[in-house]
């Protein structure tokens, strides 16, 4: 039996629709509802944006003029960027007019001035954050070889405690609940923030990035791409696989490094930071991915919960290498000046998913939830 676990506030309806496999969109053509909204505004910007998004583009008028002078306070008034929820729900719903499926909108929203205005300040405080808190690693050699051996290096595993060792022995079935949670923010658009760099990049960069980024993207078979498997764990553990289903149980954080694959994605100058970011997230998951998948078995759960992370044991084993030498260190040879952010992009992965990991272990050892909301239901479906 499947027990569907809702986020808080979300009728049972749409859980229900999930549980069959239709996305937001499809439950809302059959039930002839509108589609919806499926999270909250976490403070005064966010709340405006949504505002304004709920009105088709012509009627927007003096709210939409309001928007600029609305981001540049709550940016004169965070006390951090990377943290802020307002700021980082504000950047996740504009981002998402790009992607689509994260919430309802008139598409001529994703172009206009006054939303683009409004993304670049945030993105200029977004970058300058991360660019004063990123530890910068030492640069390597302009040399393929010696790139992918810094990069190696930098995410080379640590002896502390990890997410992944702790969800291998330890994890509660609630907890590896909310893990599942924190990261289909990311997972569910598997690929999809670092594929905006594909026509940013030229020659043998653009090749290894297509290359990996086909694998993620099922290699021609709809059902085989990542975040396709990774939608199935979701709804064989009784989770809620439609995007946005949990974007307000998650923290600030959790979106923040979504935010960051896509800012890095989106502008061409930053290039550089999205092929280091895609090779530290490509070489820090193998074995992670072993460890998380004895989680589930641990608890008993077959491979329609492990699949999508036994596939990433012996993929990413691969798209390491690729992404190491072909991608990162190829892109620094053909484009020197792109070193420093090459090192950049990885180092922020690093920074950014560790403290998300942290934030989780620290709730977890003081038997707390790692969510923002705590999900209503915390029950696995029968393995
Ligand atoms: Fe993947
Ligand atoms: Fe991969």
């Amino acid at each position: 039996m499947v027990v569907c676990a809702g986020s808080q506030g979300v009728d049972d309806a749409p859980v229900r629709a999930h549980c069959v496999g239709m996305n937001a969109f499809d439950w809302a053509r059959r039930s002839g509802g509108p589609p919806e909204i499926l999270f909250d505004a976490r403070g005064p910007l966010s709340a405006h944006l949504l505002d304004v998004l709920q009105r088709p583009v012509p009627e927007s008028g003096e709210m939409l003029a309001a928007l600029l002078p609305a981001t540049e306070i709550a940016l004169s008034q965070s006390v951090d960027v990377l943290r802020d929820d307002d700021i980082q729900l504000a950047l996740f719903i504009l981002y998402g007019l790009h992607y689509g499926q994260v919430l309802p909108a008139d598409e001529d929203w994703e172009w206009n001035p006054s939303l683009i205005t409004a993304r670049l300040a945030l993105e200029r405080e977004f970058e300058k954050r991360l660019r004063s808190c990123v530890p910068m690693p030492a640069l390597p050699e302009v040399d393929s070889d010696a790139v992918a051996g810094a990069l190696f290096d930098l995410t080379a595993p640590d002896p502390g405690p990890s997410l992944s060792r702790y969800a291998a022995k330890r994890a509660t079935p609630g907890q590896l609940l909310e893990f599942l949670v924190q990261r289909s923010i990311y997972t569910l658009k598997e690929a999809d923030p670092h594929s905006w760099a594909i026509p940013r990049l030229t020659g043998r960069a653009k090749a290894a990035m297509v290359e990996i980024q086909a694998d993620e993207y099922g290699g021609g078979l709809p059902e085989r791409m990542h975040s396709t498997i990774f939608a199935g764990t979701m709804r064989h553990v009784g989770l809620d696989d439609r995007y946005g289903a949990y974007v307000d149980n998650v923290p600030a954080l959790t979106l923040t490094s979504l935010n960051m694959m896509t800012m890095f994605g989106l502008n061409r100058r930053l290039r550089g930071a999205v092929a280091g970011h895609l090779a530290a997230f490509e070489m820090t998951s193998s074995i992670p991915n072993r460890l998380y998948g004895n989680g589930f078995r641990r608890l008993g759960y077959d491979t329609n919960v492990t699949w999508y992370f036994d596939e990433h044991v012996e993929a990413d084993a691969v798209h390491e290498q690729i992404a190491g030498r072909d991608l990162a260190g190829s892109l620094a040879e053909d484009e020197p000046q792109l070193l420093s952010d090459i090192m950049f992009g990885a180092s922020a992965c690093l920074t950014i998913d560790g403290w998300v990991a942290d934030d989780m272990l620290d709730a977890w050892s003081k038997g707390l939830s790692s969510l923002r909301v705590p999900l209503a239901v915390q029950s696995f479906a029968t393995a």
